[in-house]
């Protein structure tokens, strides 16, 4: 691990909360989030990510273990930590009553900022989220993109090197979704590092550099999504055979090459099959159907999805085993 270049440093945290179910909480858990990248800390209801974040965020005390954010002690340099994080929980901490424009400058001048620093900031702000039609809108009246912008802009009021937000999207519409997605690019770009927690799997395929699957309060595997798809997903081949007789013959073609069960729809008269050398699989499946003559109407390749690597880790693998995908 190293300090210098690690926005975030999580090794053997363990949290038990005072009259909280035996286990529940983090045991053991470590990260290590690269400056300047997205990380996307992914588990089922209940992983402890979002203990994770507030322990990180300096919210909550941690009972056993070392984490330092930004290079300063979550424990012994707190105060220091808290000057160079943002937070977006997942409740707002704008004022309904105010408007955009005056929430950033309330959060500007609570941050110390002058009237007129506060000022600029607010501007540049509302520039960069895409709310300068909505500086003058009280925040109660905003879609919940807008005002899951709004939390964005309010967090970054003094640019923090790291920003933990928990489940930014929980609640929007696909399009209030894209929106958020594109102002943490933005702040990616600008140089911050993100730690975001989801529940949605295609938000860390969109957004996140390296995920940490979390399962009982500790990481069961780390890696780009790519590494993960690769390591826990199945890629699949499925083809369309012209005529229900077809299928007979179609399932004694592809059995050689499938890596485990073909999966047969008669009424769509589709067989999807597992495969482990994709471009092999396809080429030699392509020559069979061709030398024997069947036509195909259709023929196709699946790429392994994370929802696909989040149901097998967390049917299959037990908690105490880590496999390591870095
Ligand atoms: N204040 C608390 N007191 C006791 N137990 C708690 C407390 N907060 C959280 N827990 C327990 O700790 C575990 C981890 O909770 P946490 O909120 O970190 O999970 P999460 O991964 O964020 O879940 P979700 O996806 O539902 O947001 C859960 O079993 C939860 O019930
Ligand atoms: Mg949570």
């Amino acid at each position: 691990m190293n300090s210098r270049t690690s926005a975030v440093l999580a090794s053997g945290v363990r949290k038990q909360y005072a009259g909280g179910a035996e286990g529940a909480g983090l045991n053991g858990f470590d990260l290590e989030v690269g400056a300047g990248t997205v990380c996307g800390l992914l588990g089922p209801n209940g992983a402890g990510k979002t203990t994770a974040i507030k322990i990180l965020a300096t919210l909550l005390a941690l009972d056993a273990g070392q984490a330092r954010v930004a290079g300063f002690n979550v424990v012994t340099e707190a105060a220091l930590v808290r000057q160079h994080i943002g937070l977006v929980g997942q409740y707002a901490a704008i004022d309904e009553i105010l408007t955009c424009r005056q929430n950033l400058m309330l959060f500007g001048r609570l941050n110390h900022l002058s009237g007129r620093n506060a000022r600029q900031r607010a501007d540049h702000l509302l520039e960069q989220f895409d709310l300068v039609a909505a500086a003058n809108t009280p925040a109660s009246k905003l879609s919940g993109g807008m005002r899951r912008r709004l939390d964005l802009a309010v967090s970054l009021i003094v640019s923090p090197q790291v920003l933990f937000v928990d489940e930014p999207t929980t609640g929007l519409d696909p399009a209030g979704r894209l929106e958020v997605w594109a102002a943490i690019r933005t702040l990616v770009r600008e140089g911050t590092t993100v730690l975001l927690t989801t529940q949605y799997l295609e938000e860390a395929d969109q957004l996140a550099d390296r995920i940490s699957m979390l399962k009982a309060g500790r990481v069961i595997a780390e890696g780009t999504p790519d590494d993960l798809k690769s390591t826990f997903g199945t890629n699949w081949l499925d083809i369309v055979v012209d005529g229900v007789a077809d299928i007979d013959a179609a399932k004694a073609i592809l059995q050689p090459f499938a890596a485990g069960e073909l999966h047969i729809d008669a009424e769509s008269r589709r067989i999807s099959i597992p495969v482990q050398d994709r471009i092999r699989a396809l080429t030699g499946v392509t020559t069979a159907f061709e030398d024997a003559q069947i036509a195909l109407e259709d023929l196709s390749l699946r790429r392994p999805t994370l929802d696909e690597v989040f149901l097998h880790l967390n049917s299959s693998v037990p908690t105490n085993r880590q496999p390591e995908v870095a």
